[in-house]
């Protein structure tokens, strides 16, 4: 593969986009000891075996990861909206850089996709891809992926009641419009206003229905952990960063 393919596949733009950054001395590629060379030939062939997964390359000056599928973590801050068409706060995808919103995607959307979505006031764990495998994986119901979110309750739940209400929501509650009862997967009380709740499914409002549902109301909404995968903490909020290996294999199970 050429280096100009390698730079359209990463999505640095049309073919003769890349071919120009090439040619105009644009790019450095890093070579094994990761020490960084300008690259003024667009033709020179570039060997995939010689530069795996995690190959670093330079744009202008700006450190760039190879990869053939995209996998990333961001730290989703309050008054963002997770969809590419957001109605009133700003998308979520705008906290990427350009390349991951336009890499080719053959038959498919453009871009990395979020894995499920969270509300405009909710914080913390967004998985994006590109993988359509690892998409489906990671939302589709029968695979019963665990979410686990932080709840600040607007109503502090103490003794007899706080069993209660655990109870009841582990059992499963009937939301308004809904008749299929939904249940968490585990639900505790870490403090009288703060419970942790785990679920294998995504409906519209979730939680936030859910603590409805047991007579209390969410205050502020986290979510902590997708799978066996806690949010890290050098994912600070705003910012996004590639998975790595290690972590995606705790995704995976
Ligand atoms: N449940 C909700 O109510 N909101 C979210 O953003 C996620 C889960």
């Amino acid at each position: 593969m050429r280096l100009d393919d390698i730079l359209f596949s990463q999505g640095f733009g049309t073919r003769r986009v890349c071919a120009g950054l090439v040619q105009h001395g644009h790019v450095e590629v890093a070579d094994s000891e990761n020490v960084f060379h300008l690259e003024t030939d667009a033709s020179s062939d570039w060997e995939p075996s010689l530069y795996p997964d995690g190959f670093n390359f330079k744009v202008d000056g700006r450190i760039w990861r190879y990869q053939s599928l995209a996998y990333v973590v961001l730290n989703k801050p309050a008054g963002i909206e997770c969809s590419q068409k957001p109605s009133a706060w700003p998308s979520v995808y705008t906290l990427l850089p350009a390349p991951l919103r336009q890499r080719p995607c053959p038959g498919k959307v453009q871009g990395v996709q979020a894995v499920g979505r969270l509300d405009q006031d909710t914080t913390g764990m967004l998985l994006l891809s590109d993988d359509g495998k690892f998409l489906h994986r990671m939302t589709s119901p029968k695979h019963h992926m665990p979410k686990v979110y932080q709840v600040s309750l607007k109503h502090a739940v103490v003794g007899d009641m706080a069993n209660a209400m655990l109870a009841r929501l582990c059992a499963g509650v009937v939301l308004e419009d809904d008749p299929q009862p939904v249940k968490a997967q585990a639900a505790e009380l870490l403090s009288p206003t703060h419970l942790q709740l785990t679920l294998t499914e995504g409906k519209f409002h979730q939680v936030k229905r859910m603590v409805a549902s047991v007579g209390n109301r969410v205050e502020a909404l986290h979510r902590s952990q997708i799978g066996g995968l806690k949010l890290p903490d050098d994912v600070l909020p705003g910012q996004w960063r590639w998975l790595t290996a290690q972590e995606l294999q705790l995704l995976r199970g």
